[in-house]
């Protein structure tokens, strides 16, 4: 484990999977979804991922917490020269993933199940062109802010796993977290890290380089959308 340091240690240590994830699961998978897990997942897991594999693609991009996978499955139909990971935990949402690579036999995007702090640090320095964090729970409450996915730690390791020029992408409907996002970017120690480019609902970025998730389809009040450039 390369990569891992204490800051990102004490995060995972804090996030039991028990504690935060009420929603691995909510549903019975059809049969068709459990073949899926038993034979496609395997196949296309970030572990089957192989150093020479990943020279054939110009830009390799990570998902945070896809949901369903519609941003991701569009993007890599869009971009076929670029690779896609994915990483969720809830099993529906990767079901639903699967099915979607199974349709059209797409072969650029990767999937790791699980918590993404417990992928980040074993992903290479200046490695990504672009990291997505969509929709992530807000986790509203005072006591809860800990489970919120930025941090200033998480963002100093995004900061570390893009590329120079690389690109993360945030988007929430709820004003508090843009707040907070806001807040924490401001920080001295990320300040200088990122250049912020941010955008209301108003002006929301198009759809062919930013597709909706279904998050987003769903929502009924503004969205905010930042896309900060690491520097
Ligand atoms: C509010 S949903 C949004 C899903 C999707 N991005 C969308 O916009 O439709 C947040 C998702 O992030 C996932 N998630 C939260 N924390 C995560 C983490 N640390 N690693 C991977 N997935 C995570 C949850 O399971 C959930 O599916």
């Amino acid at each position: 484990m390369p990569h891992k340091n204490q800051g990102m240690e004490e995060i995972e240590h804090r996030r039991s999977v028990e504690k935060l994830y009420g929603r691995i699961k909510s549903r019975a998978l059809t049969k068709r979804q459990a073949d899926l897990f038993e034979s496609l997942l395997p196949t296309i897991s970030v572990t089957s991922l192989k150093a020479e594999q990943l020279s054939i693609y110009r830009d390799i991009s990570l998902e945070i917490g896809f949901g369903s996978g519609e941003h991701l499955f569009q993007l890599a139909i869009a971009n076929p020269d670029n690779l896609f990971i994915g990483c969720e935990f809830f099993v529906n949402g990767i079901a639903s993933l699967l099915s979607k690579i199974d349709e059209v036999k797409i072969q650029n995007i990767r999937i790791f199940q699980g918590d993404s702090i417990k992928l980040i640090p074993e992903i290479p320095d200046n490695f990504l062109a672009y990291v997505f964090l969509l929709f992530p729970d807000p986790w509203p409450k005072r006591k809860h802010i800990y489970r919120r996915f930025v941090q200033e730690k998480t963002l100093l390791e995004i900061h570390r796993i893009l590329r120079r020029s690389g690109v993360f992408r945030i988007a929430t409907d709820c004003l508090h977290y843009a707040e907070w996002v806001n807040k924490v970017l401001t920080t001295p120690i990320l300040s200088e890290k990122f250049s912020i480019e941010k955008m209301l609902h108003t002006s929301r970025p198009s759809e062919l380089l930013w597709p909706k998730t279904r998050y987003e389809q769903k929502s009924t009040t503004k969205c905010v959308f930042s896309s900060l450039e690491k520097l």
